[in-house]
């Protein structure tokens, strides 16, 4: 099983690994969904949110690479996954874990530190869930969980203003959403002053953004 299959590139390594599996893959976006079913059509795709998925199973394999993130209540969601299993099945999760990096923590300190104060409140996310956290809440249902975190450097080019341009397609949207333009351009001046004390741009104008990652594999 393939939660959050996007385009079907995880879902061509299952298969790869697995070529005699009965694979499906779900994800809640329709284009996605299309793609996926072009590019691998032996392999089934459905349509579905994976907080309202409901299959029982039992499975051998549930893989979500880079989508868990986006759904709440792991408090629940992952019990639940890990109940779907086949005994010896595994769950394989692996999610960003980087809401603690000092490109995420500039932005809550720019968005506190201003007069868009009130209306970015409530913007900010945190690490909510840690490494001992899903360790403690999959052991009792799992004969094993092994749990890693692995950081990759992505070399961006163009020196601080390219950092601030990565994120404008992902963390910074939220704030950005709630200024006007004049406010936008001064918390982004905010936000790169703190950027350029905290980061290291080498001498050809490369800079490595750290970003960890968290991979969990839980086996019933
Ligand atoms: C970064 S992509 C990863 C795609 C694929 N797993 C891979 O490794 O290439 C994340 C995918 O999760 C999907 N997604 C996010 N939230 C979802 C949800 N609640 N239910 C189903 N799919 C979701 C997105 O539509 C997107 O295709």
């Amino acid at each position: 099983m393939d939660l959050g299959c996007g385009p079907g590139n995880s879902t061509e390594t299952l298969l790869a690994c697995a070529p005699h599996a009965k694979i499906t893959g779900i994800d809640n976006s329709g284009d996605m969904i299309a793609a996926a079913r072009k590019r691998l059509p032996e392999v089934q795709f459905e349509l579905a949110d994976i907080s309202a998925w409901r299959a029982e199973g039992p499975y051998d394999l549930i893989l979500a690479n880079v989508s868990l993130q986006w759904v709440p209540d792991h408090e629940t969601l992952f019990p639940a996954l890990v109940a779907k299993l086949a005994e010896g099945g595994q769950l394989a999760v692996q999610m960003p874990d980087n809401l603690d990096e000092p490109a995420h923590r500039l932005m809550r300190e720019a968005a506190a530190d201003g007069p868009w104060r009130d209306k970015l409140k409530g913007v900010e996310r945190t690490a909510r869930y840690r490494a001992e956290w899903y360790y403690s809440l999959l052991k009792p249902q799992c004969a094993s969980v092994d749990v890693w975190r692995t950081t990759y450097h992505h070399p961006l080019e163009g020196g601080i203003d390219a950092i601030i341009e990565w994120f404008k397609g992902s963390a910074l949207r939220p704030f950005l959403a709630r200024l006007d333009a004049q406010e936008a351009t001064a918390f982004l001046d905010r936000y790169r002053a703190g950027l350029k004390t905290a980061c290291t741009v080498l001498e050809d104008g490369t800079v490595l953004l750290p970003f960890p990652r968290l991979f969990i594999v839980a086996t019933r």
